[in-house]
């Protein structure tokens, strides 16, 4: 998903407009990927119906739930830590429950009620629906748990509430669950098999967020480019598919064209690509209509193929570039982003230069970069050593870092003198007097605010730039204001 948020920052509490007459005050807080924020978004919206309004006081609290992330070792400390935290909040207002949601909660299952004595409530990414059951049980004092994971729920009839929103860009999940397998990642056992959500919910929940003035919109999904809709659950019984099931199927590239079609004044992004699925009819898809932003986050973790068969990606580092070279010829402008790890199992100091000289061939815009982290349950973890040294790993992983920095910065720089046309996101965090919003390819551009408001399509002047910020002046609306 765009993108893992560092586990090293605080989770955000989720606050949501109170409802009439709801006595209970639930508090909320996501850690990890998009699709985690977006998923408390729908729990939010399930408990308001039972009684609880948010608050963004942990210690005014009767429910406490923490939508956790198991990524990395460090992700699932981090949480630990809120748990402490919890703890002792616990001890001035003993009738505080506390609740973990998430992929911690599916990788851990009842053991965590044995690890932490202070959680009443586990429960797994496909069984929110469950919860007021789930919480009528801690209610009567008994601790409650469901990770039964679904081949069926995308929550599609759950129209999310929009929590800590701008009123601007939102998040509409398309998949969950992701098939891939690849040997270093937990994803596929904490939030199952792989399923797309009927594109019928999909464009009501667009149409809603355009009605109450939303202008941006990114679809989520472990790997969205696998989306397909044919009537049925899970992708990989489209074999078994009617042949009318199968005419009347809609992909991901038809899928981004409804959406473009239909609102054509909306943005659209998305997020994650995996290259192994990305099909050139996506790429024509997004040429083909401006109100598709040119930016893909297209994750590779390898530049090595020996490290790519190990990790279980399906392609090689020839493929990648064919495809690197067909975005680049179908959209010249492309931004392109990347997920890279360091140090996984038996990793060389060539497979490593391999994954720098990748790097140097596609100069990415922007990049997610982490050290390998074993975990437990995935293959990688069952079957290999984790032997590549931790000071090799960090010093690995320095190196693809700074050479995405002059990567980035680079490519930063290649927007200055342009004009381009900016979604206004928020006041600039820096400056009250500076307006926030994105160009087509991601990068944040700040401009002093004139007359412009939140929420408008404004063209900018780029002036000048930061290694990851643009700074410019607005020059008028754009045609699509
Ligand atoms: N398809 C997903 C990937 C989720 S994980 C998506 O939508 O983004 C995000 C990134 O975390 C991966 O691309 C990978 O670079 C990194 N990652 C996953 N498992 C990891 C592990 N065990 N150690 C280190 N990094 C990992
Ligand atoms: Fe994980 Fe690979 Fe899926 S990184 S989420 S198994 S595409």
């Amino acid at each position: 998903m765009e993108k893992v948020i560092d586990e090293n920052k605080q989770g955000e509490s989720l606050i949501l407009d109170a409802k009439q007459g709801n006595k209970r005050k639930l508090f909320i807080e996501s850690y990890g990927c998009q699709m985690n924020f977006s998923d408390s978004e729908i729990v939010a919206s399930i408990l308001q119906n039972e009684g609880f309004n948010t608050t963004q006081n942990l210690e005014d609290a009767d429910l406490v739930l923490v939508n956790t992330c198991s990524i990395r070792d460090k992700a699932e400390q981090t949480v630990r830590k809120r748990l402490a935290k919890y703890n002792a909040v616990k001890k001035i207002n003993p009738n505080m429950k506390v609740g973990v949601l998430g992929c911690m909660a599916e990788r851990l299952k009842n053991k965590f009620l044995e690890e932490e004595k202070i959680v009443d409530l586990v429960v797994g990414p496909d069984a929110y629906k469950d919860l007021p059951n789930l919480i009528a049980e801690v209610d009567e004092g008994r601790d409650a748990v469901n990770v039964l994971l679904s081949k069926e729920e995308t929550y599609g009839d759950i129209a999310p509430v929009r929590l800590n929103s701008n009123g601007v860009t939102a998040f509409v999940s398309i998949t969950r669950g992701c098939d891939n397998m690849c040997t270093f990642c937990v994803v596929p056992f904490t939030r199952g098999r792989e399923r797309s959500r009927d594109p019928r919910s999909i464009m009501e929940e667009i149409g809603d967020l355009w009605d109450k003035g939303f202008k941006e919109v990114t679809l989520l999904g472990q790997n969205v480019d696998s989306y397909l809709w044919y009537g049925g659950g899970l992708k990989r019984d489209f074999k078994k598919a009617s042949d009318m099931q199968k005419a009347t199927s809609v992909n991901f590239a038809h899928l981004l064209d409804l959406c473009a079609r239909k609102f054509p004044k909306m943005r659209f992004r998305f997020s994650t690509s995996n290259p192994q699925d990305m099909t050139l009819d996506v790429i024509e898809t997004m040429a083909k209509y401006d109100n598709i932003c040119k930016y893909i986050h297209l994750p590779v973790q390898s530049g090595s193929d020996r490290i790519l068969s190990a990790m279980f990606r399906q392609h090689t580092r020839q493929e990648y570039f064919e495809l690197i070279d067909n975005i680049r010829r179908l959209i010249p402008d492309c931004a392109i982003s990347q997920d890279m790890i360091a140090g996984f199992p038996t990793e060389t100091e060539e497979d490593h230069q391999d994954t720098l000289s990748l790097m140097e061939y596609v100069k990415y815009d922007f990049g997610f970069m982490f050290a390998y982290s074993e975990r437990p349950g995935t293959m990688a973890g069952r079957k290999m050593e984790d032997d590549v040294p931790e000071d090799v790993k960090k010093r690995r992983l320095n190196e693809i870092i700074q050479l995405q920095q002059k990567h980035g910065l680079e490519r930063t720089r290649e927007h200055l003198g342009r004009v381009e046309e900016i979604l206004i996101e928020k006041s600039s965090k820096r400056s009250d007097a500076h307006w926030a919003g994105r160009n087509s390819q991601n990068t944040m551009v700040v401009f002093p605010k004139a007359h412009y408001k939140l929420g408008e399509f404004v063209n900018v002047k780029i002036l000048d730039c930061t290694s990851a910020t643009l700074i410019g002046e607005a020059v008028g609306y754009s045609e699509n204001n």
